[in-house]
């Protein structure tokens, strides 16, 4: 039997069911993934000059800026085959499927994707740099690049988690349970390399759930995979997915 033709044998008789995202299943899309050699957002640019707290303080507008081309680019993507596979899976089998991402681009969301967990934020939403005081509020920010409360000057800053910075707790607690509770997970479109996202796959294996991974290329979580389905998210998610399908 192929490694697909498994995969939807495990998936019909599972009971729940996570499927762990990453920047892979937004690359058909039109979002770049991030460590591809030659395309990914960190071979152009260096996360730390970017994605961390330091780098904001250091300099704001620089910071600020590339975050809302990024916002502008993700608003004019949408969701691909990938998320709407995985949506129409949740409504084919209601209360089977959680979606657990470290995307930013919100595309599972918009795909109409029901409680998905965002482990690193989201890229469309700010926050208040500095703890908020009673003068910061929405209707009391200046006109800057990033805009800041015109009382105390603290600065909004894009909601996603940077490097170096801790996951959303409530949102991390919540994936460590399905993970510890799924009987399978769908690794999907990930390189596996940043923690503690990807330790939810170990997790999730060493709790006996068999991990299935889809990805064009090889990963470091494929030696914990019952199964490694080579290939882009868009095409192979509606084929593993569609449970009505039975033709393999
Ligand atoms: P990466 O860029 O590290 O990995 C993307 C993965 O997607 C790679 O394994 C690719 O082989 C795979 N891929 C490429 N095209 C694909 C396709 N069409 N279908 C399926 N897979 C495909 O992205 P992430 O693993 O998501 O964090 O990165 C994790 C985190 O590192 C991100 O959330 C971000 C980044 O720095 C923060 O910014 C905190």
């Amino acid at each position: 039997m192929s490694d697909l033709a498994n995969a939807r044998r495990w998936l019909s008789q599972a009971r729940s069911v996570v499927a762990l995202t990453g920047a892979g299943i937004s690359a058909e899309s039109g979002v770049p993934t991030f460590r591809d050699a030659h395309t990914g957002v960190w071979a152009k640019y260096d996360p730390m000059e970017l994605a961390t707290e330091q780098a904001f303080r250091a300099h704001p507008q620089r910071v600020w800026r590339w975050y809302m081309t990024r916002r502008e680019m993700v608003a004019k993507v949408e969701p691909n085959a990938g998320h709407l596979a995985l949506k129409a899976f949740e409504l084919a089998h209601p209360g089977r499927l959680r979606v657990v991402t470290q995307n930013v681009d919100g595309l599972h969301q918009r795909a109409g994707q029901s409680e998905v967990i965002a482990l690193h934020g989201d890229l469309m939403a700010d926050k208040w740099l500095d703890a908020e005081r009673s003068c910061c509020s929405m209707e009391n920010l200046n006109q800057e690049e990033p805009p800041a409360c015109r009382s105390c000057g603290n600065l909004l800053r894009p909601a996603v988690v940077w490097f170096g910075e801790n996951l959303p707790l409530q949102a991390l607690e919540t994936a460590e349970i399905l993970a510890r509770s799924c009987s399978i997970m769908l690794v999907i479109g990930t390189s596996g390399v940043v923690y503690p996202a990807a330790g939810l796959a170990r997790v999730a294996a060493q709790a006996g759930a068999r991990v299935v991974c889809v990805n064009p290329e090889a990963t470091e979580l494929d030696s914990l995979a019952a199964a490694c389905l080579r290939g882009p998210a868009a095409e192979l998610l509606p084929q593993l997915l569609d449970m009505e399908n039975e033709d393999d």
